[in-house]
C-alpha cells in the first residue's frame, strides 16, 4: 500500500522498507505491518493528544519520570511547549517499558526503534506467520483458560518484580502468538514504586484477567491473585516465578504494608522538598 505520510518519514530514514497494510486503527494509535530488511515488523503510530481516549489521566501520569526540571515545569505549566513535552513523555513511555520488560524476560514484543511518533517493534505473529490474535477473539476450553491465566500471572508477576505495572491490562490488550500470550499497549505503564495508586491498578489488572478467563474456568472467579501479589510485592517477597496461591485474607490487626511504605515515602519526600527550600 502507499505509505500513509506519518510513516514516509521512516521509510526516507531507511528505517523501513514499504508498509504492507493497516491492521488496527485503535482508540490511541494506527498499527500497520510494515517491512524492514527481510523482517515483516509492527509500527505504531500514535494519535495526537487531543485524539485520545482516557489514559493520560493523573492516575496515571503521576510520579512519571520526567527527564529534567525544565521539561517537568513546562508541563506543569501546560504551554504549548509543555503539552509537547507531555505528549513526547507519554509516547516514550512505551518504548522505555518495554525494553526494561524484554530485558526482564517478560512477553512483550521485542522493541526495535521509535522516530517521529512511531514505535517499531516485532510483529507478534501466530502459527501462520500472520498478526496474532487478541484474546478477546478467541474463545477457549477450560484448561487452556487455566493454563493462560497462571501463565500471564506469571508475567504480571514479572513485571512488577521490574517495576512496572501495565495499568491497562485485559483481553484487548494481550495477542495470542504461536508460543503463548504476548501482552502490548503499554503507554500508561506505571512505576510501581513511585504511584499511590499503584496497588488498586494492580489489582484492577489481575482481576481484568480473572473475569475475562472465569468465562470459560469459574473456578477462577473466586481467586485473589491481586491482592495476594500486591501483599507479597509490598513485603518485598514476591519473586519472579514463585508458587501463588490465589488466596487472600486479610489478617485482623495485621500491618497494612502498602499503607507504611507510602507513609515513608511521604516522609522523605518532604525532607527532600524541605531541604530544598532551606537551599
Ligand atoms: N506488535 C504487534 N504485533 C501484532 N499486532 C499488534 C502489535 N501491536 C499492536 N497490534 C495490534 O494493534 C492493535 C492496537 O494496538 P495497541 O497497542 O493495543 O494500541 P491501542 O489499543 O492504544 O490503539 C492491537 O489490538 C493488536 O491487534
Ligand atoms: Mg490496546
Amino acid at each position: 500500500m502507499k505509505a500513509p505520510a506519518r510513516l514516509q518519514a521512516l521509510i526516507e530514514e531507511g528505517l523501513i522498507d514499504s508498509v504492507v497494510r493497516q491492521l488496527k486503527s485503535g482508540k490511541e494509535a494506527d498499527v500497520y505491518v510494515v517491512r524492514s530488511g527481510d523482517e515483516v515488523c509492527a509500527a505504531k503510530v500514535y494519535k495526537e493528544a487531543n485524539k485520545r481516549g482516557f489514559r493520560q489521566a493523573v492516575d496515571y501520569t503521576e510520579n512519571r519520570k520526567v527527564r529534567n526540571s525544565r521539561q517537568g515545569r513546562a508541563m506543569a505549566k501546560r504551554t504549548a511547549y509543555g503539552r509537547q513535552q507531555q505528549e513526547a513523555a507519554w509516547q516514550s513511555a512505551e518504548v522505555d517499558a518495554l525494553y526494561r520488560l524484554a530485558a526482564v524476560g517478560v512477553r512483550v514484543p521485542r522493541p526495535h526503534n521509535f522516530h517521529d511518533g512511531v514505535l517499531l517493534m516485532e510483529l507478534v505473529a501466530d502459527d501462520h506467520g500472520d498478526a496474532a490474535p487478541r484474546l478477546n477473539d478467541l474463545s477457549f476450553t477450560a484448561a487452556e483458560a487455566l493454563q493462560h491465566h497462571a501463565a500471564l500471572v506469571d508475567e504480571v508477576v514479572r513485571m512488577l518484580c521490574a517495576g512496572v505495572i501495565h495499568g491497562d491490562l485485559s483481553e484487548f490488550n494481550v495477542l495470542l502468538a504461536a508460543d503463548g500470550p504476548v501482552i502490548i499497549d503499554l503507554p500508561q505503564a506505571v512505576d510501581a514504586a513511585g504511584n499511590n495508586h499503584a496497588p488498586r491498578m494492580l489489582i484492577r489488572d489481575v482481576n481484568n484477567l480473572r473475569n475475562f478467563f472465569g468465562q470459560y474456568a469459574p473456578a477462577l472467579l473466586a481467586t485473589q491473585y491481586g491482592p495476594e501479589i500486591w501483599a507479597l510485592y509490598a513485603a518485598g517477597l514476591l519473586v519472579p516465578d514463585m508458587p501463588l496461591t490465589g488466596r487472600y485474607e486479610r489478617k485482623p490487626g495485621a500491618v497494612d504494608l502498602s499503607a507504611v511504605l507510602r507513609e515513608i515515602e511521604d516522609a522523605r519526600r518532604e525532607e527532600a522538598e524541605r531541604l530544598l527550600r532551606m537551599g
